[in-house]
């Protein structure tokens, strides 16, 4: 029967700022899974930044009520840890006081897919902190549409057909199939504005889930700043998909996303170890983790940290340069953002106060 790979974060404190998840709220996490997670086949509790992941495989299928309930009371008993505890931003996440069903729209980042485990079935979890889920559209279109990222486009057979895309419109709640590659110049027009669309899913041409986001914005849901919505991505690898190199490509150039201090700036996404993914330097720069997988009947062997690489230092220099260069712009724009991408801050604030200070002329 089919495996159902499912990934929910959340942060309920940083400790300290928004910078890491305090040790106790984990091992509050691993304990309840232990405990309570009967329906779980396996599971992996870490963090990235002041995020909290879930990393669960189970047989109840996506959207299953008992798996997202087991991860809201978690969130929710590390949450009372993080008040008793001051943390900072106890509770952020959670945006309701009950679940109720799925907990979808109740704060936390869920990806999740279902499929028949193959004879060997290594995956990769992505998982940001400090930006928002069209980070993940960059990397994406390079794993599954560009082939001088992906040489399998090329010399595969089982991949040179290309891939589907489904889009999300996050602020028109609609989406799209893109086919690659005959789509890719459509495609590019959405998935490059990356606070509006974001790549939800890509399928093989024959339906078979290749890679699966978290693609709601928090923000949008709570009307005022509650932090950003620091996204995961679940991307299965070899045979006739990227292989594993080939879907961690990507990273070895750092590019900008949107993020870093209190969500309102660009700056460089730095692909780190779990070790190394504790963003402090003006909230950041932008931090993506990368932990590797073998799947056997559902139990998960590994972690492998996949940025730990030496390979990967010269994007960390590189993007540390960006930082230092971006930075000096301080509040202009566009290492801020853009008023219109700022309504969801405290700034429409500063905006009404001034209200009457303007003049028509
Ligand atoms: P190995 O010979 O190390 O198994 O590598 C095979 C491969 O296809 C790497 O992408
Ligand atoms: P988080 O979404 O990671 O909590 O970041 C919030 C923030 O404002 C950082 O400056
Ligand atoms: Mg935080
Ligand atoms: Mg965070
Ligand atoms: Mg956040």
């Amino acid at each position: 029967s089919k495996i159902t790979l499912t990934v929910i974060k959340a942060d309920v404190g940083g400790f300290v700022g928004h910078t890491d998840v305090h040790p106790e709220l984990l091992e509050i996490a691993k304990k309840h899974l232990k405990e309570k997670g009967k329906m779980l086949i396996d599971f992996h509790v870490t963090r990235v930044g002041d995020d909290i992941e879930l990393i669960m495989t189970h047989r109840e299928g996506v959207d299953s009520e008992k798996v997202h309930k087991l991860a809201w009371d978690v969130f929710w008993i590390c949450s009372e840890k993080a008040k008793e505890l001051k943390l900072y931003g106890a509770g952020q996440d959670l945006l309701k006081d009950s679940f109720s069903g799925n907990i979808k729209g109740l704060g936390p980042g869920v990806a999740e897919m279902e499929f028949e485990e193959r004879k060997s079935e290594p995956v990769i979890i992505f998982m940001a902190d400090k930006t928002e889920p069209g980070a993940w559209n960059l990397p994406l279109y390079k794993m599954f549409a560009d082939p001088f990222n992906t040489v399998g486009l090329v010399i595969d057979p089982n991949m040179h057909q290309g891939f589907k895309f489904e889009v999300y419109d996050m602020i028109g709640h609609k989406k799209i199939i893109f086919e690659t590659p005959e789509d890719i110049y459509d495609m590019l027009v959405f998935i490059g504005a990356t606070g509006r669309h974001s790549i939800r899913k890509v399928y093989t041409k024959n339906n078979e889930i290749a890679a699966v986001s978290s693609t709601q914005r928090m923000n949008f849901m709570a009307g005022k700043y509650i932090g950003k919505d620091d996204p995961v991505l679940i991307v299965r690898c070899q045979n006739g998909l990227p292989a594993i190199g080939e879907a961690l490509e990507p990273f070895a150039n750092s590019y900008l996303v949107t993020g870093w201090m209190r969500g309102s700036h660009n700056g460089p996404m730095i692909p780190v170890s779990l070790e190394d993914a504790v963003p402090t330097r003006f909230d950041g720069p932008p931090r993506v983790c990368a932990l590797g997988f073998q799947l056997a009947e559902g139990k998960l062997i590994g972690p492998q940290d996949f940025f730990k690489d030496v390979a990967f230092d010269n994007a960390r220099e590189k993007a540390l340069e960006m930082a230092d260069y971006i930075r000096k712009m301080g509040p202009f724009e566009p290492h801020r953002l853009p008023l219109e991408e700022l309504e969801y801050t405290t700034l429409p604030h500063v905006v009404e106060k001034l209200q009457g200070r303007w003049k028509e002329e």
